[in-house]
């Protein structure tokens, strides 16, 4: 459902599920691209006259009020982008917030605490969560779920609250979804999937969905450690789970058996520590000296991939190729990027996933307009293309 079929909006109190998760150096907001994508259905609700009573989670504090993950930062940023002033209530259900909301006039918004201060947001009791959701639903006369990145979450905030007030999805979640499914649904082929990040076990799910969708996957950062050795390389110091070797075997299998294309890197930045000054060579994949570690793909990696991305049509990535935030081991993240924006220009749909990419293609200075779509989802976004059904989707389509 869409916000339209919440009828008339004025005067309405319309409680909002935003991902307001963003990355925090001590109070500071490293990259506020979640916040930013939440404006405009905060924007539409506004200029309806709603009174927009918005929530939120930061960080995994424990079910307790933790200062370190308030969102005051959070609060202050919102406010500028809004260019009014974001009340923050102090606590989630209790007084605060209802004076807060009862502050609030037509077309304003204020945010409440950390929903995840509240140990029945997150509980896998179902009696627990939705004792909480009634309290947020006597916040507000509807619910517009719009936190794309916590819609793979059945939390109060996300999936009970639904239940009990008129819901509809925003203009963040509809977008999202509708562009990945672009790659979910039936691609336009070449399909070609990069996938990096640290650990091969976050992705066990989607690169078994993949081995049945794409028609080629690219694969870099620490995770593919795992696949040089599950190949019988040696791989020095780098990342490694033995204990993921076997399963790894098993996709390099199937792909050959599906006509999957497996793409890894010909050379890779071996250094001497896990450290942004770390002395550091670039050597053959397959002989990685002991007692050094793959900290990025190299040079000749950067172009395989470049060419490989070159003539696909549907294209995901999800996940640094290696240690982005050290500049010496930035330069097969920027291949990428690149390759993706240039496969982009030429026709292909592009869609960036994964907090750390997007952070990433930020980061390294790419304007985002170079791809077609770049995800606020991290793990949704992965659940997505891994074909699964996510709670905070299908209760709003039931
Ligand atoms: C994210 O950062 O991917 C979302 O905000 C979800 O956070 P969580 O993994 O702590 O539920």
């Amino acid at each position: 459902k869409t916000i339209d079929s919440l009828g008339d909006l004025r005067g309405k109190r319309v409680l909002v599920r935003s991902d307001f998760n963003v990355p925090l150096d001590g109070t500071t907001i490293t990259d506020d691209g979640r916040i930013r994508a939440a404006l405009p259905t905060l924007k539409r609700l506004t200029d309806a006259g709603a009174r927009v009573v918005v929530m939120a989670h930061l960080g995994r504090p424990k079910g307790t009020p933790d200062p370190q993950y308030s969102l005051a930062p959070v609060a202050a940023r919102l406010g500028e982008l809004l260019e009014q002033d974001v009340t923050l209530a102090e606590d989630l259900v209790g007084p605060s917030a209802k004076v807060t909301v009862d502050a609030l006039a037509d077309g304003q918004v204020a945010l409440l605490e950390n929903v995840r201060f509240d140990p029945r947001e997150t509980s896998k009791v179902d009696a627990e969560r939705a004792e909480l959701a009634g309290e947020l639903a006597q916040l507000a006369d509807a619910f517009v779920s719009d936190g794309f990145g916590v819609v793979h979450r059945k939390q109060a905030s996300v999936y009970d609250v639904a239940q009990v007030l008129p819901a509809a999805a925003g203009g963040l979640v509809r977008s999202e979804v509708e562009s990945l499914s672009k790659a979910t649904g039936d691609p336009e082929r070449p399909y070609a999937v990069v996938l990096g990040g640290s650990k091969v076990s976050d992705k066990l799910g989607v690169i078994a969905n993949l081995l049945t969708k794409a028609d080629r996957l690219l694969i870099g950062g620490g995770m593919v450690f795992t696949f040089l050795a599950a190949k019988g390389q040696s791989v020095g110091n780098s990342l490694l789970e033995e204990d993921q070797i076997e399963a790894v075997k098993g996709y390099l299998d199937s792909a050959e058996k599906n006509g999957v294309e497996i793409v890894l890197p010909v050379d890779v930045v071996a250094a001497d520590s896990f450290a942004a000054d770390a002395p550091h060579q670039v050597v053959a994949a397959d002989s990685i000296p002991d007692g050094t570690m793959g900290l990025d793909i190299g040079p000749e990696s950067g172009k395989l991939f470049a060419e490989k991305l070159a003539d696909a049509k549907t294209i995901a990535w999800n996940g640094p190729m290696g240690v982005f935030e050290f500049e010496a081991f930035a330069a097969g993240t920027k291949a990428v990027a690149q390759g993706i924006v240039d496969a982009t220009a030429d026709g292909a749909f592009s869609i960036v996933g994964g907090g750390d990419s997007a952070a990433a293609v930020r980061a390294l200075g790419f304007d985002e307009a170079g791809f077609s779509h770049i995800s606020t989802g991290g793990g949704a976004s992965l659940e997505l293309l891994e074909g699964k059904e996510l709670p905070g989707l299908t209760v709003l389509a039931d």
